[in-house]
């Protein structure tokens, strides 16, 4: 069991995490547009995410950014800074679903 989710995790860290490391004065706009907007072009101009509530949180984005999902690479080489400044950017530039 404990084998069979290393292999697993393994398999998750090669497949699915994203190198990019931003400039350490790198504003959170050009990170998200260096390593964001390949895969999230915003559905509209004024928001770049439509979130849950339960979603709309700083917590929540960074996670996301962190770990990933299945879908989602995970971003490991971002540092405290770059990672709050870039999910501080993100809510702001998002919209909450009602
Ligand atoms: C290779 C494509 C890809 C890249 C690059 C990528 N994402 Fe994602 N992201 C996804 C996919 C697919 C989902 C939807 C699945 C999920 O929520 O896990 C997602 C979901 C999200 C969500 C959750 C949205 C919601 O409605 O709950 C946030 C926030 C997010 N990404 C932020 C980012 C940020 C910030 C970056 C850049 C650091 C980034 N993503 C880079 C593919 C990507």
């Amino acid at each position: 069991m404990a084998r069979a989710a290393c292999y697993l995790l393994g398999l998750c860290l090669m497949g699915c995490s994203n190198d990019y490391t931003p400039s350490p004065d790198a504003e959170a706009a050009h990170i998200f547009d260096s390593a964001c907007l390949k895969c999230h072009k915003p559905a509209n101009n004024t928001s770049l995410f439509q979130l849950k509530p339960e979603n709309a949180s700083l917590s929540y984005i960074s996670a996301k950014i962190r770990q990933g999902s299945f879908l989602m690479p995970a971003f490991p080489n971002f540092s405290e800074q770059d990672l709050a400044k870039l999910s501080q950017y993100v809510l702001e530039q998002s919209e909450t679903l009602e």
